[in-house]
């Protein structure tokens, strides 16, 4: 079996789907019982105070943990007893590390749907599954006697492990979660560019235009006009058909981020990346934007 059928293998599975419309409402609903707290929590979570996520960067610890002790242990069956401290110390700590990977994933998780979410519970179950290969090793590793049973466990935990970061590596460079969607090949402008006729915008309302290439978010707000790149840092959602608050707050409609008119800035996530802003001008009747000076190189790279 290829790598793309096990991924299509994967996305074919329907009980995927039944565990995650049980398992996700119940995580949302857990978040959204702890009020503006469990808010906090949730994009602390997501990495939105990194402007990263956060995710990734913790799963380095349980992987290069169990990297490590897989060549500890392959030193030790050669023969190398010296190694045995450290073989032990490092399953522990990637053991911890899995817990703050398993908190921070499941967060993310939250905010993927159809086959992202098939295959992020897929990622998810095979990282369970290998952590208790390694709670188990753990366990036997202190008796001599079973000890060689502790690092076969170990060996079978890095296998599974292995194949659940392949997943999550699909996730990302395959299906793209957790990229910022703005950052495209498209050139923003650097001039201002005509976009709309002003008396088409009205107050409290939204409008997706062009400005050359690039899809823009246009708002009305206390009679001020606002522009953000209009698709979604997060997964690619089109921010004109989301909620406009009240507080100036843009309310994505397809996974609840919610940024800041004003300057693009994340309110909420899942996403963590903020939303290019415009420069809005109003000429002739007309509105313009351009990207601001000083932000200019963060999309010509
Ligand atoms: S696309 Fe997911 S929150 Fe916007």
């Amino acid at each position: 079996m290829g790598q793309k059928t096990i991924i299509e293998a994967i996305e074919e599975q329907e009980w995927l789907k039944t565990a995650g419309d049980a398992i996700q409402p119940a995580v949302v609903n857990a978040f959204e019982a702890g009020g503006e707290a469990g808010k906090q929590v949730k994009d602390m979570l997501h990495g939105a105070w990194l402007g990263h996520p956060l995710h990734p960067a913790i799963t380095d610890v349980p992987i290069g943990s169990w990297t490590t002790a897989a060549v500890l242990d392959t030193l030790e069956l050669m023969g190398e007893k010296k190694y045995v401290p450290g073989a032990d110390a490092v399953v522990a700590v990637g053991l911890v590390g899995a817990v703050g990977a398993a908190i921070t994933g499941i967060t993310d998780w939250t905010g993927t749907t159809q086959e992202r979410r098939k295959i992020g519970l897929m990622h998810g179950m095979l990282n369970a599954g290998a952590a208790a290969l390694y709670v188990t090793s753990l366990l036997l590793r202190r008796r001599k006697k079973t000890r060689g049973t502790a690092i076969g466990l170990s060996m079978l935990g890095y296998g599974v492990v292995s194949f659940g970061a392949y997943l999550g590596g699909h996730l990302v460079y395959g299906k793209q979660v957790g990229v910022d969607h703005t950052a495209t090949a498209v050139t923003y402008p650097e001039d201002f560019v005509s976009v709309l006729p002003e008396n088409e915008l009205a107050e409290n309302t939204m409008r997706c235009v062009k400005a050359g290439e690039v899809p823009v978010l246009l708002a009305r707000k206390n009679g001020e006009i606002y522009a953000l790149a209009h698709t979604c840092s997060h997964l690619g959602g089109p921010l004109s058909e989301g909620h406009l608050h009240e507080d100036g707050h843009v309310h994505c409609p397809w996974h609840g981020s919610v940024f800041d008119l004003r300057d693009g800035s994340v309110v909420h996530g899942p996403a963590t990346e903020p939303q290019p802003r415009f420069e809005v001008r109003v000429k002739n009747g007309q509105i313009e934007v351009r990207t601001p000076k000083k932000e200019k190189s963060k999309k010509a790279d």
